[in-house]
């Protein structure tokens, strides 16, 4: 067991909502000694430490190593799945003296379970885990007769990282057809269709399960569920998510029990087989069908947004446990969560998902986090002219903890309702 230093320099790489609340959750650790944050993080995350400066760029990962090594980084915490795909957590794992630098966040070997559905496909067929039947292509004829072929329309992936959009679930067999064109031909998500997926329609009730994961110790966090469609009632196109709550309601412990048996366990051991070094965050997105629960996906990192609500709900150190679970000692490892249920409302700017306005003033944040029980985390801002403005798809995203569901709610849009900006757009039926 390797025990937690008192005192932690910590590297957060990564700029979005979900950095903003991790980087709030470092920050309350007794043990922070200087928190580095990515040189593109935004200004909420800045606020909160400093900005490394030193591009954080797979492809020149050697300058963010010789920044860990001068600035004595105890622990580095890889927000997106970019960087973990290429190979982020592989380079900065370890000390210029050769002892291991402790790094939340998979190797790039591990990675791949996000980065290539058609891997994570193939694991799973391996170790028996249920998911979505289902077939991968390399080629588009073969993809184009097997769709034919089908009765049923079948759901299209790219089998890439497409920023959660290279998904689509068509209505009917011409559809598919069509999604398959703008994968595969068009390219619509580039590279990341290359290869697809094509699996049977699952239907059910959707629920995210994260779990932190040492490598062999599995630590399943309060489920959450997030809000993926860009409108009220799961209407318009998909987005990153639109909002989130934590605990989720639809799903019992025994599911999560399930859930842990019959896809946590199976998948860290088929990872370990692989010799795939599996370190942070392993969220699962599960369909839960009359057959039982189903894998759709899994990320191998925390959801943007539902690490909003999460995080809002730690109680206990954020660094120690990070910590834990990059040294493979998550079994001694101390986590409490708040009685409080949370909400988060994401706050996009108008013409997300498609073509997000830009630039725009925002103002009120300070007076939506009077309202109790709330912060806001930034996500697509910047400060320019020493103005804050709007600068991406997911502008802010506001949490709120309270007694229960309702109580969050109730506060996440009352603050929501204090903060102004041209185009600001949102659903009212988060956690409805
Ligand atoms: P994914 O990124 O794989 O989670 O897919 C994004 C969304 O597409 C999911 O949250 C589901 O709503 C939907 N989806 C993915 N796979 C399936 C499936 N096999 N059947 C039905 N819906 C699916
Ligand atoms: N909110 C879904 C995701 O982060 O993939």
């Amino acid at each position: 067991m390797t025990t937690c230093p008192d005192r932690v320099n910590v590297l957060l790489i990564g700029a979005g909502g979900r950095e903003h609340a991790l980087a709030r959750a470092l920050a309350r650790s007794p043990r922070l000694g200087t928190l580095w944050v990515d040189p593109d993080a935004n200004p909420g995350i800045a606020s909160l430490g400093r900005r490394a400066d030193v591009p954080i760029d797979p492809k020149q990962a050697y300058r963010t190593r010789q920044f860990c090594d001068k600035h004595d980084i105890g622990l580095v915490v890889i927000g997106p799945e970019d960087p973990l795909a290429a190979g982020m957590a592989d380079a900065l794992a370890t000390r210029a003296d050769g002892s291991p630098r402790p790094v939340l966040g998979p190797s790039a070997r591990a990675a791949r379970l996000e980065a290539d559905k058609g891997y994570a496909k193939k694991l799973m067929r391996d170790a028996s885990i249920p998911t979505a039947e289902g077939r991968v292509f390399d080629d588009y004829e073969s993809a184009r007769a097997f769709v034919e072929s089908r009765s049923e329309p079948h759901v299209i992936k790219a089998a890439g990282l497409a920023k959660g959009k290279g998904v689509i679930v068509p209505a009917d067999t011409d559809e598919a057809l069509r999604a398959l064109d703008r994968v595969m031909k068009a390219r619509e998500f580039g590279d990341a269709g290359k290869r697809v997926v094509i699996e049977e329609k699952l239907a059910g009730k959707e629920a995210s399960v994260l779990a932190l994961v040492d490598g062999r110790n599995i630590l399943i966090l309060p489920p959450c569920q997030d809000h993926k469609r860009l409108r009220d009632h799961d209407g318009g196109p998909n987005t990153g998510g639109m909002g989130a709550f934590c605990p989720a309601g639809t799903i019992d412990d025994a599911t999560m029990a399930r859930i842990e048996r019959e896809v946590f366990v199976p998948i860290v051991d088929a990872l370990r087989r692989d010799e795939a070094d599996f370190r942070g965050v392993l969220y699962a997105g599960i369909m839960l069908t009359p057959a039982g629960p189903k894998v759709l996906e899994f990320n191998t990192r925390f959801g943007d947004p539902e690490c909003q609500p999460l995080m809002a709900r730690l109680e206990s150190d954020a660094i120690a446990l990070f910590h834990a679970c990059a040294t493979g000692s998550l079994h001694h490892a101390e986590v409490r969560w708040s009685a409080d249920a949370a909400v988060t409302v994401v706050l996009a700017a108008e013409g997300y998902p498609e073509k997000p306005r830009k630039g725009d003033e925002i103002t009120g944040i300070s007076d939506a986090e009077n309202v109790h029980g709330v912060v806001v985390d930034q996500a697509g801002t910047a400060m320019i002219n020493g103005k804050l403005v709007t600068n991406g798809g997911r502008v802010l995203g506001v949490t709120a903890v309270g007694s229960d569901l309702g109580e969050a709610r109730s506060r996440a849009y009352e603050a929501a309702s204090r903060i102004q900006y041209r185009g600001k757009t949102y659903r009212r039926d988060i956690g409805a």
